[in-house]
């Protein structure tokens, strides 16, 4: 059987919980067809702590490139601070832009039994949110710019930046089967083209490229009426296209539309290294208190199968996932927290990981 050298990132607060989750049923859906070597590496606010930085250059290298899949957990800390303000445990900058993983892929699925707040549930939602991951208004990020008195932060745009993730937008929506309301394949450019030069420049570089994919229809939102619509027609998206802090918003108000944080799963993807990890950060108010939703990082475990060509086997973990929550196996709090606990679900999912 194949061996995948599989790098692991158990990261901070909850994250080391819920990626043992993932693990356990990663392996069970691995028994009989491919085998896993896991290699744990140590990084974030807690690794910032002791050793003042929070991924050191072996670690970046090895996970650019010695790797098969990499399964990354939420890291950092509040408290874990530089002294400009910013997060000194998040690795955004390191990993996102230092591998140029410059696709942020989010599906958001609403799954019967995980709950949703909108009134007529969560039973017609299956898009995909692609997040820009290198550029954006996360451009300066890491730079420190200002002072106390006026300090900015620079959000830029490339052609080539645009170019690259509205092509990666268009050629997901070709392998979906449209939006779950009309059928229709559709990717929709979501921008504030209204106000900012910024996003007009990536409006009209979605228009140049969408005019490659005919047989795509191009829809357009600017954002504060694209987060409205996520609530109350969700159905009508498919695939959705956004710059990076644009993405980083409208993903965690999608995932409340289908329980929560805790379902919803992301790619970061580029042409040479991919990593995948829940949409969720490290949850301090509920590490080690085992009632953080496993299914995020899960899910992302099934996104790094896929990535690694293991079909069956990530078809088998999200038909578990689904299956457990519709059996009521896993029930979620109105707060998103597992009311049974963290390890009774991973056991849940496990269990219904069919031969
Ligand atoms: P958060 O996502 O950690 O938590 C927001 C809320 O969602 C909290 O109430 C939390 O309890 C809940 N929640 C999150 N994950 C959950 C899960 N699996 N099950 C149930 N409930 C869950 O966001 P935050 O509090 O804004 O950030 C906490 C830390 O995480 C910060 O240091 C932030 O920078 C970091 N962060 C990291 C990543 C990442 O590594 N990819 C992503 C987001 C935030
Ligand atoms: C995410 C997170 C990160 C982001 C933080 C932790 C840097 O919120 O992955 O969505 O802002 O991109
Ligand atoms: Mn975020």
């Amino acid at each position: 059987a194949r061996t995948y050298d599989i790098g692991l990132v158990p990261g901070d607060g909850v994250g080391p919980e819920v990626v043992d989750s993932a693990v356990a049923v990663l392996r069970a859906a691995a028994a009989g067809s491919f085998e896993l070597r896991l290699t744990t590496e140590d990084a974030g606010a807690n690794t910032y702590r002791r050793t003042g930085t929070a991924m050191d250059e072996d670690t970046v290298s090895r996970i650019r490139s010695r790797y098969d899949g990499v399964l990354k957990g939420p890291v950092g800390l509040p408290e874990v601070r530089h002294p400009d303000g910013t997060e000194a445990g998040v690795l955004g900058g390191i990993l996102r832009s230092g591998l140029d993983a410059y696709a942020n892929v989010r599906p958001v699925r609403g799954l019967p039994g995980a709950g949703s707040p909108l009134r007529d549930g969560a039973a017609g939602i299956d898009y995909v949110i692609v997040r820009e991951n290198t550029e954006g208004l996360y451009l300066s990020r890491g730079l420190g710019v200002g002072n106390d008195r006026a300090v900015s932060d620079q959000l830029m745009m490339t052609r080539q930046g645009i170019e690259r993730i509205v092509r990666f937008a268009f050629e997901l929506a070709r392998q979906r089967g449209g939006a779950p309301a009309d059928g229709v394949r559709r990717v929709t450019c979501v921008d504030k083209s209204n106000v900012l030069r910024s996003y007009a420049f990536f409006r009209s570089v979605f228009d140049e490229v969408a005019a490659e994919y005919p047989d795509v229809e191009r829809d357009y939102r600017y954002a504060d009426a694209a987060g409205h619509d996520l609530i109350t027609e969700p159905g009508h998206f498919d695939v959705l296209v956004m710059e990076n802090f644009l993405g980083d918003v409208l993903s965690d108000v999608a995932a409340a539309t289908v329980g929560g944080l805790g379902m919803c799963p992301a790619g970061n993807v580029g042409r040479a290294a991919a990593y995948f990890e829940p949409v969720h950060g490290s949850a301090p108010d509920l590490a080690g208190t085992d009632r953080a939703n496993p299914a995020a990082q899960i899910l992302a475990a099934a996104l790094m199968a896929e990535h690694l060509g293991e079909h069956r086997a990530a078809a088998r973990m999200r038909a578990a996932v689904e299956s457990a929550f519709a059996d009521e196996a896993i029930r979620l709090l109105p707060s998103g927290a597992v009311e049974g606990g963290l390890r009774a679900a991973t056991r849940a999912v496990v269990d219904r990981i069919g031969a």
